[in-house]
């Protein structure tokens, strides 16, 4: 089945999380690293239980929840620091390989879109702040939606706006329980495993697994 369009998760698959806290976190010493993965651990788990209990909030307030949680837990909360890592998570830096693969996707007649848990204008300001946005057809958030990835409501506003069925739509996504859900919704699924992390969520029999982005376009011939 021919792949028509590509749609790409955005944090951690297209912008680096960890770059705020590598470009801010200075200050927290030995901690940044941990207090970096507690963010990003209780911003999704915070996406997953408030979709659960059928509420939404903003991904923002959320990242902002999960930030002031990560800092309390290494005992570290001075408020000038707080802001400037979540300014810093408005300019996250872009992988190095996006701009490339995704111009040599581009090249192959493929429809690129984000589809990620971000606001719209979270979104809109972090990919062009990282020099990404003109890279992408569309940019599309969940949150018309009111409830966050894996709810298949999401993958099925990406299978919309491809205007292609699910089988001819690829989906990439380093994050694998996102990969996971999408496999399973049926897109042609790329799981990113930048580290080397072991299979799970049936990616091993359900999905492609490619070191980075640069190895997609040969997928595509
Ligand atoms: C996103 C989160 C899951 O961009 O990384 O949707």
């Amino acid at each position: 089945m021919a792949i028509r369009a590509v749609l790409f998760d955005v944090y951690g698959t297209l912008l680096d999380v960890h770059s705020a806290i590598a470009r801010e976190g200075r200050e927290l010493g030995k901690a940044a690293e941990a207090v970096s993965r507690l963010w990003r651990q209780k911003q999704l788990e915070y996406t997953w239980v408030w979709s659960l209990r059928g509420a939404y909030r903003s991904f923002s307030a959320l990242t902002e929840a999960a930030l002031d949680f990560a800092l309390a837990a290494h005992g570290a909360q001075p408020a000038a620091l707080r802001d400037r890592l979540m300014q810093a998570y408005e300019r996250l830096d872009a992988f190095p390989e996006v701009t490339q693969s995704l111009a040599a996707l581009r090249a192959r007649g493929l429809s690129l879109a984000a589809l990620s848990n971000g606001d719209p204008d979270m979104l809109e300001r972090g990919l062009q702040a990282a020099g990404i946005r003109a890279s992408l057809d569309a940019v599309l958030s969940v949150a018309p939606l009111r409830v966050f990835k894996p709810d298949r409501r999401v993958y099925e506003l990406g299978r919309a706006w491809a205007g292609a069925p699910a089988e001819e739509i690829a989906f990439v996504s380093s994050n694998a329980w996102d990969a996971g859900a999408a496999a399973s919704f049926g897109f042609r699924t790329f799981w990113v495993d930048r580290a080397g992390q072991p299979h799970e969520y049936d990616l091993a029999r359900h999905g492609t697994t490619v070191g980075s982005l640069r190895e997609l376009a040969p997928h595509f011939p």
